[in-house]
C-alpha cells in the first residue's frame, strides 16, 4: 500500500508540525536533516511527507496526489478550493488586518482607496462587506514598504507579533480574521484509503 502522503507547507508552519510529529512518536530524523530533498519518508508510520508552498499543499490535495495537508487558514481564506477542513491545529496564530501609517485617519476623504496586499481575495471581500470600491496592488513581500513609499493608502496583511509594523511606524486601522494551521484532507482518501487516512487524524486530533 502506498503511504499516507502528507503536504507541509514549508517556513513558518514547518517546526510546529514536526514538534506535533513528534508528539505522536514519529520518526522525524529525515524531516530535521533534509536538505535539498522535497519528499522526506517517516518510515515508521509509513507515511510520506511533501515539502510545498503553502498555495501549492492546496493545489496538491485538490489533486489527490497527497491525501493530508497543513496550510495555514490565511490561504485557503484566499484560494479556497473543495477539500475537508478537519480541525484547527492550534499554531501558527496570526490574524489579517487592516494597517497603514500611524495616525492616518484611513477612512477620510471620498477618493478611492489602494491597498496592497499579497491578498488580492481577502482584501476585495473585506471592502465589498463595506460597500467599498478599492483599487487592488498585488506585492509579493513586505507588503508594509507600500504605504512607507506612498504606493497605497494601507494594507491587508498578515500581523503576528506586531513587530514589523511597529519597526516601520505603522499600526493596525481594523482586524479582519484570526489565522491558524488548519488540517485539510483530499476528499477521495477519506473513501479509498479510509483506514490509514483516517487513523493519522485521530492521531493528531488527539494530540494537538
Ligand atoms: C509576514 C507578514 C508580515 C510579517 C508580520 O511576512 O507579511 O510582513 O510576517 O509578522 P510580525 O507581526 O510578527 O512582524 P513573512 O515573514 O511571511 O514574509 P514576507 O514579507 O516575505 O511575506
Amino acid at each position: 500500500m502506498r503511504p499516507v502522503r502528507i503536504a507541509l507547507t514549508k517556513g513558518r508552519l514547518e517546526k510546529d508540525t514536526v514538534k506535533l510529529f513528534e508528539k505522536l512518536g514519529y520518526d522525524c530524523e529525515q524531516l530535521h536533516n533534509k536538505g535539498r530533498k522535497l519528499i522526506l519518508q517517516i518510515p515508521d508510520a509509513n507515511i510520506e511527507v511533501v515539502l510545498a508552498k503553502a498555495a501549492d499543499v492546496i493545489t496538491y490535495i485538490e489533486n489527490g496526489v497527497c491525501d493530508i495537508g497543513v496550510v495555514g487558514k490565511d490561504t485557503i481564506m484566499e484560494y479556497g478550493g473543495s477539500f475537508f477542513e478537519v480541525c484547527d491545529l492550534g499554531f501558527g496564530k496570526c490574524k489579517f488586518a487592516l494597517a497603514g501609517k500611524k495616525g492616518a485617519d484611513f477612512y477620510a476623504g471620498h477618493s478611492e482607496k489602494t491597498i496592497a496586499t499579497k491578498y488580492p481575495n481577502i482584501a476585495r471581500r473585506f471592502f465589498n462587506g463595506k460597500g467599498m470600491d478599492i483599487r487592488i496592488v498585488k506585492i509579493e513581500g513586505s507588503v508594509e514598504l507600500a504605504p512607507l513609499l506612498s504606493l497605497a493608502d494601507a494594507i491587508v496583511d498578515i500581523v503576528e507579533t506586531g513587530s514589523t509594523l511597529k519597526e516601520n511606524g505603522l499600526e493596525v486601522f481594523e482586524d479582519i480574521a484570526p489565522i491558524s494551521a488548519r488540517l485539510i484532507v483530499n476528499t477521495a482518501s477519506l473513501k479509498m484509503n479510509k483506514e490509514a487516512v483516517e487513523n493519522i487524524i485521530n492521531q493528531i486530533e488527539s494530540v494537538k
